[in-house]
């Protein structure tokens, strides 16, 4: 026995450890539980009476030698990790600067729009851009032939020829989710809705096929025109300043009856080359599409309005081709850190 032990002791001694792979490979081998100084401890069992305090102690030697060799290998290896490192890198010298991220303007613009909308009392909800039929037009008032539905304007993701089967959209709007809010909420309904919208345009410095639209519903007794108006106006003064140029004109909406459409005055640097910018179309909720919420059109009125997110960031910085919001051209997001 006491011949294995020393077999054992010269084999930990001549092990080399040149590394922390090497030192775990030590470890694993000798000390863990199934490891061979474990291993020869079971035998003192088998050992006679009279040598077992012998060999026992002999044990306890190799044991700790083991142990001791571990020690010192690992403290060594530590020290020349830090060794490489100062030899490699002056820890006194200022760092090097990071470049830093910054959000996508239009993020930017939402996170605007979203505080002044909580500040006027409204919450945030959020529906699905694969859209069915019903939610995107029916719901909506839009006749069954609306041009709106045609594929030249519309992502389709299912067309059925069976009438008992929606079809699936990308939809072109986020006013589906005025229908899904008041499908699942009884007013007063107070709400914000922003997203993604999808249309089939051919792409050019003014429109893409994607874009990001702020919904709105307001619903409760006695909601009127004015409500509207005064909750808009107060909108572009506080996101474009008291003094911004708007107006407002008669427009046209399956959804919304009477309808409006409101315009910021972009002046482009002056000298005569200012024009007009629609930011949103609004109204007053259509007594059709309560119905079709199932929301009593007798007790409630309410509004409306989908404004453009990239129409109210191109206003605020200056930016005249849309498809720079989605190029992730890093010259051009930088500039908005
Ligand atoms: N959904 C319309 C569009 O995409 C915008 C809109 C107009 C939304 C009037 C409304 C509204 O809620 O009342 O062009």
């Amino acid at each position: 026995m006491l011949e294995d032990i020393k077999t054992l002791l010269d084999e930990i001694s001549s092990y080399s450890i040149q590394n922390e792979e090497e030192l775990e490979e030590y470890r694993l081998e000798f000390l863990s539980r199934n490891g061979k100084v474990q291993t020869m401890f079971k035998q003192l069992g088998q050992v006679p009476k009279e040598e077992r305090a012998a060999v026992g102690k002999a044990m306890n030697e190799a044991k700790n030698t083991a142990q001791t060799i571990f020690d010192e290998a690992k403290a060594a290896l530590e020290k020349q990790v830090t060794r490489n490192l100062s030899a490699k890198d002056d820890l006194s010298l200022t760092p090097p600067e990071m470049p830093l991220g910054s959000l996508h303007p239009l993020t930017q613009t939402l996170n605007e729009m979203k505080q002044i909308f909580y500040r006027l009392g409204f919450t945030i909800a959020h529906g699905p851009e694969i859209e069915d039929d019903f939610h995107n037009f029916t719901a909506l008032n839009f006749p069954p032939n609306h041009p709106a539905r045609d594929e030249q304007d519309t992502f389709f993701i299912r067309k059925s020829d069976d009438p008992k089967v929606d079809d699936l959209v990308l939809r072109t709007h986020t006013s589906p989710v005025q229908i899904r809010l008041m499908e699942n909420q009884k007013p007063p309904i107070r709400s914000i809705m922003p997203g993604r919208v999808y249309r089939n345009e051919a792409v050019s410095p003014k429109s893409y096929f994607l874009f990001h639209q702020v919904e709105a519903l307001y619903v409760d007794e006695n909601v009127s025109v004015a409500d509207l108006k005064e909750t808009l106006i107060t909108f572009v003064k506080l996101m474009f300043g008291s003094d911004v140029k708007y107006r407002l004109r008669p427009g046209f909406f399956p959804f919304t009856e009477p309808s409006l459409e409101m315009d910021i005055w972009w002046d482009q640097g002056g000298n005569s080359k200012g024009k007009w910018l629609e930011i949103l179309g609004a109204g007053m909720v259509d007594p059709n599409v309560f119905d079709a919420a199932g929301i009593d059109s007798e007790k409630y009125t309410g509004f409306a309005w989908g404004m453009g997110v990239e129409r109210i960031a191109i206003l605020r910085h200056e930016i005249d081709d849309i498809r720079t919001f989605y190029d992730n051209d890093i010259r051009f997001l930088e500039q908005f850190t």
